[in-house]
């Protein structure tokens, strides 16, 4: 008997899938606008000098590898709770992650097995997002979020569909630089959505991935910040792949939001319970590279120096990809209004098809780049393909 027999293959993930398919493209004028990956001028993979130095301060000390607790390192956990949240509110239950992903993950088995849902995501979202929630057995909807006509974040349509969701329904929110369009609601539109969200008895589930890719961490943060204010319960699940450069070290965390420390003391209980259901305890290495940057001032300036100058170049390569488009076609110019990582082109999956086999130029079938891959040497092939395939 062959147990494995009816197993239908699926087709490669629709981002990670692009990381191989682009490494098997043997033109030399290839390039890489997939997966959300931080790349230097010279489009190489960017490890943090602070991080560096932090390896060499833990290589001295001599950590052990014992486990860590179910919820993690709490020094971590602390200083991203000051990271994300400007302050140690006792209210607020944070536990070390494997990864954004997992926050999610967590939070979502945790907010079902509470008697939360539906789910609601925007439209478009992160291509995993839909795995995530459905994996965790929640049903899951969409909220619309990206005007395709005028070009911008729909911010009456989000509003009204708000204002249908059932009582309980999570709705996930993108705390800063949106996965995959870039653009923000304004803070005074955040405003709007945390009052209609509380007055519908709506529940905020932020994915917290890019802090400090948009503006500065502080800043980045305002929005969560704000529900917190408020009087919001919430829940938050922060990714530090991006902001330190740790992709590979799946370093990440969840918050919730409690009315107080005793609420948040049995809140931390059940999520230390689905933790250990899942995969026991997290990683140690990238945890204690943060928590030793966070808590030394030092090396804390460097990062967010080093923050800063991805973010720069980013934002640079997003005006110049913009000025060259803007020579031949105003089709283009919604994409200077966009934050953080990516730019949603508005390509339909024609467009991205063509752009990968004539011009080696990969980017998910949702038409989103990643700007960190363009530099100087290959911004104007980039431009060049995205107005031959969108005018011819
Ligand atoms: C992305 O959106 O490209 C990144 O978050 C990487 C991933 O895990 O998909």
């Amino acid at each position: 008997m062959n147990f494995f027999e009816k197993v239908i293959e699926l087709p490669p993930d629709p981002i990670f899938g692009l990381i191989m398919a682009f490494k098997a493209d043997s033109r030399k004028t290839k390039v890489n606008l997939g997966a959300g990956v931080y790349k230097t001028a010279d489009l190489q993979p960017y490890v943090l000098e602070s991080i560096k130095e932090a390896e060499k301060r833990l290589l001295e000390e001599g950590a052990n590898k014992d486990y860590l607790p179910i919820d993690g390192l709490p020094g971590y956990v602390e200083a991203t709770k000051q990271l994300v949240f400007g302050d140690a509110d006792s209210r607020i239950y944070g536990a070390q992650t494997v990864g954004g992903t997992a926050a999610l993950r967590v939070a979502a088995d945790f907010l079902r097995e509470h008697g939360y849902g539906p789910l609601y995501l925007s439209d478009p979202t992160w291509a995993n997002h839909t795995r995530i929630f459905k994996d965790a057995g929640l049903e899951v909807n969409t909220y619309p979020y990206f005007d395709p006509k005028r070009l911008c974040f729909d911010f009456e349509g989000f509003c009204n569909a708000l204002k249908q969701m059932p009582e309980k329904s999570i709705v996930l929110l993108q705390g800063c630089c949106h996965n995959p369009t870039g653009f923000d609601p304004t803070f005074d539109q955040w405003k709007e959505i945390c009052q209609l969200m509380e007055a519908r008895h709506l529940f905020p589930l932020f994915d917290f991935a890019y802090q400090g890719f948009g503006v500065e961490p502080e800043q980045d943060a305002t929005a969560i910040r704000h529900f917190v204010q408020a009087g919001l319960q919430c829940a938050v699940a922060v990714s530090h792949s991006k902001s330190f450069g740790l992709y590979a070290e799946r370093t990440g965390a969840l918050y919730l939001v409690c009315q107080n420390g005793v609420e948040a003391k049995k809140v931390g209980s059940r999520v230390k319970m689905v933790i250990r259901g899942l995969y026991s305890n997290p990683p140690c290495h990238g945890a204690r590279l943060v928590s030793l940057i966070l808590h030394d001032e030092e090396l804390k300036g460097h990062w967010l120096n080093e923050l800063a100058n991805m973010r720069e170049r980013i934002a640079q390569m997003r005006r110049v990809l913009v000025d060259l488009l803007e020579i031949k076609t105003t089709r283009f110019d919604f994409l200077a209004g966009q934050l953080g990582m990516f730019s949603y082109t508005g390509l339909d999956q024609g467009n991205v098809e063509r752009l990968i086999a004539e011009y080696g130029i990969y980017l998910p079938k949702d038409g989103r780049i990643n700007v960190a891959g363009l530099n100087q040497e290959n911004v104007t092939y980039v431009a060049d393909a995205l107005l031959a395939v969108t005018m011819n």
